[in-house]
């Protein structure tokens, strides 16, 4: 299929950005999103122009690292997939696509189409851990029996990759999708709950600290996410961040 492509060039943050019009012809159905990027790169390498900066590692839904906001939406049009498993097949010969960065003020261009999210790195480092003994008396893991409900919940959970879907899609830029799932993943289990009201406390300061705007519960993150994180999550974090202040 050929394609016009309207992406967003910036070249670095202090720089102010414009979209800018590429063809790209031949492109095949098979191919993922990032595939018809790579073949737009090799295009604009052999023309002499530099290619278009952008995010990715695994490419297998993984890692969290590609974050194309592509027609108005976080990860394209499909659900439940990151921007890497998008297939061209879910677009037509002829068709006009716009490809931007996340946007957010916690998330700063860095170049086109790679924003800066090591906002989220400094939440994780806030509170995201369990503090255990590795000395080698480490306690058997099994030795604390956990119900198979809280078991699955957690490891729900557990499979949101960072990836900021849930801030560039909310229209207040929150992060509190992405913190919910951190917190409830340790809040679920006897293992996390020893520093569960340090953890949401510093967790939730530093979400603030970091420029993230509050949840209206508008439930446009839930819908976007490629992990389908549940906003079951943000009202337990609440939860947690009450039962935390009332301790003091
Ligand atoms: S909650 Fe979903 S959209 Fe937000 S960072 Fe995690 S995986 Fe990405
Ligand atoms: S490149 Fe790793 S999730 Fe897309």
């Amino acid at each position: 299929m050929d394609l016009t492509l309207k992406i967003w060039r910036q070249k670095g943050p202090e720089v102010k950005g414009k979209m800018v019009t590429y063809k790209v012809n031949d492109i095949s159905e098979h191919m993922s999103f990032l595939e018809m990027m790579d073949v737009l790169n090799e295009q604009l390498i052999n023309e002499g122009d530099e290619p278009v900066a952008f995010d990715h590692d695994c490419r297998e839904g993984i890692c969290g690292m590609c974050s194309l906001y592509i027609n108005g939406e976080a990860h394209g049009p499909d659900r439940g997939i990151t921007t890497c498993q998008l297939h061209m097949r879910k677009f037509n010969d002829g068709d006009t696509i716009y490809i931007e960065p996340f946007r957010a003020k916690a998330f700063p261009v860095i170049k086109d189409l790679v924003v800066d999210r090591t906002a989220f790195e400094r939440i994780q480092q806030a509170g995201g851990f369990i503090s255990v003994n590795t000395s080698g008396n480490t306690q058997d893991a099994n030795a604390i029996l956990i119900p198979k409900a809280a078991a699955d919940e957690a490891m729900d959970a557990a499979t949101c990759i960072g990836c900021g879907a849930c801030v560039a899609t909310c229209k207040n830029s929150s992060a509190m999708l992405f913190v919910g799932a951190k917190v409830s993943q340790y809040a679920l289990l006897p293992q996390g709950r020893v520093e569960a009201a340090d953890r949401v406390t510093k967790m939730v300061a530093q979400m603030d600290h970091e420029g993230f705007g509050n949840c209206t519960n508008t439930g446009a993150c839930e819908i976007e996410c490629p992990k389908e994180i549940s906003l079951v999550n943000i009202a337990r974090m609440n939860r947690e961040f009450i039962k935390a202040s009332l301790k003091g």
